[in-house]
């Protein structure tokens, strides 16, 4: 299973091959942030509504994906009460505070615009580390068809974010570009904490 090239071309980058094999072996780790990814993401839609009451098209695109979210984090758990791995809090990967740490502060257009930039980055990488992840999952079957199927709704997920940025400004692309090269800095750059959403792991550092 191939990742599709709109993502990639999107992202500008792909998971290296040493988080995927980290991942194999911090499945559970693994899992148990993901279990967050997941909360963070319906969180971050119902603030998106919160702080965006009047944008109406918006807000019938937002419910769906925070009940979504929160089925995705039911499945989580339920894979990890399987395996007997308690979900508890863990320290979050440097990823999202970068990436908000950017964000304008404005709390006008251009803060949606920037907050719509980010959901659309951070459900493509998820997206995109799926795709990466599948191929690696073969003596995981469970988790191996639930991230196929979780790769289908994270790019609806993309789209969604991605194409309401575009609407509410032209020059989108170019503040994408700002974003990226953090992002990608984050993702390719030594990680010593393995996270869902980490770079590349520095030897020993998982
Ligand atoms: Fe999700
Ligand atoms: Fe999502």
């Amino acid at each position: 299973m191939y990742t599709p090239s709109h993502l990639t071309d999107f992202l500008g980058t792909e998971t290296p091959k040493a988080w995927c094999e980290s991942a194999i072996q911090n499945i559970n780790i693994l899992l148990i942030d993901h279990a967050h990814c997941e909360r963070k993401a319906a969180t971050s839609a119902i603030q998106l509504i919160t702080k965006n009451p009047h944008a109406e098209d918006l807000i019938d695109k937002l419910s769906p994906i925070v009940r979504e979210e929160m089925l995705h984090f039911e499945k989580v758990r339920k894979i990890l009460r399987k395996r007997k791995v308690k979900f508890q809090a863990l320290p979050p990967s440097r990823y999202s505070r970068g990436l908000h740490a950017l964000r304008s502060k404005t709390g006008n257009q251009e803060s949606l615009r920037d907050d719509l930039i980010i959901g659309a980055i951070i459900e493509a990488r998820s997206c995109e580390r799926f795709f990466a992840l599948i191929p690696y999952l073969k003596d995981f079957p469970e988790i191996q068809q639930f991230y196929t199927h979780l790769a289908d709704a994270e790019q609806r997920h993309f789209e969604i974010y991605w194409n309401f940025a575009k609407q509410i400004d032209k020059k989108v692309h170019w503040r994408l570009n700002e974003f990226l090269a953090l992002e990608n800095e984050m993702i390719k750059g030594p990680d010593a904490l393995f996270r869902f959403h980490s770079g590349t792991p520095t030897v020993g550092g998982c």
